[in-house]
């Protein structure tokens, strides 16, 4: 009796406590409920004012550059070039390039033709014709030279020049020697060569102003006082220490130098001449490589001067990607680095993303030391016909190394065909579109070294103003086509 009556008293206590709270939730219930039955709060994508005629001239200029460029004239399987590209296809896909067998180039880069999805984690080799540096600190000027610099590069093919000389006077003579013309004579006694060398990398480092202004401008502190301690352990200057580990790359295997050094000069010469061809080959096959056939190409070639853009959508590029072309175009202010048929102003910015980890990337900093003393740039013996055109080697020669804004700063990387990837940006760090444009959106780093580029600012878009960008920059992939006639 006692139990039920406290029991009661116990209910009624609760009853008491919770009606007030009841009372205060009413409105904010109320309120919830108007909410869902009120029509859209208000546009979740901003007003565009940018008018047709504005917009026409920018999408001509994003336009593939028609085929009327100098593709060529007249290419095919047969021209000089085309027959160094066929021998380059075999070449890319090949496991003969390197002294374990086990890689080749489309290991990493994957087979670009025939396949229309590019391997997704690496950039997809297309359009590179149209690139004048590459990697992403612009380390080397042509296509030959990046494959000659892949090939011997530790972290890459992890090959010799002697080694791949020696698979040219070997299994692959006939196909060389069908591009080429016969192999040089001082290589021809198999014993003269070493069946492995490559020549000392240069010591690299910067100079003092733009190693002190890396140093000064390091955003941490933690890396910071590790350079620092590391400086003072072995009585160096701390922008040294920052130097030697921007440049720090593994050495070649023992005796590769060596074996390289000891060869006379007439044999060096005819080694490297051997080796650039290869490079030629290669490059000649990449350089063919073309992916202009995107649904935003078709949308430009369907637009009329004189008709309004809402009049060519259709296939592939609808209002949505038109929006996301807006936002590019207007408060995105993306065009200012990311322009021309390519998507690239071909130059270096720093976007705050030097740093991952405890690894510290100098970016152009480094790539244009690297680019200047590369024996195979434009000016070198073999630069002219590693470009497969002519140039006048402006790019090189007015080079300035000590440009402090190249601190941190990375090549504005093409924005056609990035549907099929999974990484983004230099050092992949991004796994989806998404999460690249949500970088752009809010821009919270700073920059690990040198100062982020001003003209990249917190874009603050809405949901549904990134889905549109997102949409816009994926109606620029599309399929790969082959230039030089290479048979697949
Ligand atoms: C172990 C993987 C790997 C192998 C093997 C490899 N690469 Fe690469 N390659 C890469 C990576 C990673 C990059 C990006 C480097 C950077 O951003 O600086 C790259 C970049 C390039 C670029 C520059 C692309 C651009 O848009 O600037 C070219 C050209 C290239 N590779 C060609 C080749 C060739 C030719 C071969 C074979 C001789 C080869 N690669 C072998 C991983 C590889
Ligand atoms: C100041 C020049 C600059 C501006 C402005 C700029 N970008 Fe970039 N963008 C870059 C650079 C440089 C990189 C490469 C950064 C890196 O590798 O660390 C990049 C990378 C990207 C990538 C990754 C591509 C890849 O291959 O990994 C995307 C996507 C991109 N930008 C889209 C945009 C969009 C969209 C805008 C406008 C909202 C924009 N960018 C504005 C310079 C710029």
């Amino acid at each position: 009796m006692l139990q039920r009556t406290v029991r009661r008293q116990n209910v009624q206590i609760g009853k008491r406590r919770w009606r007030p709270i009841a009372i205060a939730l009413l409105p904010v219930l109320g309120i919830a409920l108007l909410y869902l039955l009120l029509p859209d709060p208000g546009p979740r994508i901003r007003d565009l004012p940018i008018l047709d005629t504005e917009l026409y001239p920018i999408v001509g200029s994003l336009r593939a550059p028609g085929f009327s460029i100098p593709l060529v004239p007249g290419a095919s399987s047969s021209s000089s070039d085309g027959r160094a590209a066929q021998l380059g296809r075999k070449l890319f896909h090949s496991s003969d390039l390197t002294p374990n067998g086990d890689m080749s180039c489309a290991s990493c880069h994957a087979s670009p033709t025939p396949l229309t999805v590019a391997r997704p984690t690496l950039p997809q080799l297309v359009n590179l014709r149209f690139a004048h540096w590459f990697g992403s600190s612009g380390d080397t000027d042509s296509v030959g030279a990046a494959t000659l610099a892949a090939l011997e590069d530790p972290t890459h093919m992890a090959s010799s020049r002697l080694f791949i000389v020696k698979q040219m006077l070997g299994p692959w003579r006939r196909d060389y020697e069908a591009v080429f013309g016969n192999l040089p004579g001082e290589l021809l006694d198999p014993d003269a060569l070493p069946s492995a060398g490559l020549p000392a990398p240069p010591p690299l480092q910067w100079e003092v102003n733009v190693a002190a202004a890396g140093l000064a401008s390091m955003g941490d502190s933690h890396l910071l006082d590790s350079i620092i301690s590391k400086a003072i352990g072995e009585h160096l200057a701390p922008a040294l220490e920052l130097s030697r580990r921007a440049f720090d790359r593994a050495p070649p295997p023992p005796g590769w130098v060596a074996a390289y050094e000891k060869m006379s000069p007439a044999h060096i010469a005819a080694v490297n001449q051997v080796y650039a061809n290869v490079g030629v080959a290669i490059g000649s096959y990449l350089r063919g490589l073309v992916a202009f056939d995107s649904a935003f190409d078709r949308f430009a070639d369907r637009w009329r001067e004189n008709i309004p853009a809402a009049a060519a959508l259709g296939d592939g590029f609808t209002d949505h990607e038109l929006i996301g072309l807006k936002l590019f175009v207007g408060p995105g202010k993306c065009l200012s680095c990311h322009s021309g048929a390519t998507l690239t102003d071909q130059k270096f910015h720093n976007s705050g993303l030097s740093q991952l980890g405890e690894t510290i990337m100098g970016g152009r900093a480094v790539g244009s030391v690297r680019a200047l003393t590369n024996p195979f740039n434009c000016i070198g013996p073999f630069g002219q016909k590693l470009r497969r055109e002519a140039s006048d080697c402006a790019d090189i020669t007015t080079l300035n190394t000590e440009d402090i804004r190249n601190l941190g700063a990375f090549k504005t990387p093409s924005l056609r065909n990035l549907a099929h990837r999974q990484r983004f940006m230099h050092d992949q760090r991004f796994t989806t579109l998404e999460t690249t444009l949500a970088y752009y959106n809010e821009l919270t780093d700073r920059a690990a070294i040198g100062q982020r580029d001003p003209a990249l600012h917190p874009l603050g878009f809405t949901g549904e103003e990134l889905e549109a960008l997102a949409a816009f920059l994926n109606s620029l992939s599309s399929s790969v086509r082959d230039l030089n006639g290479v048979r697949h």
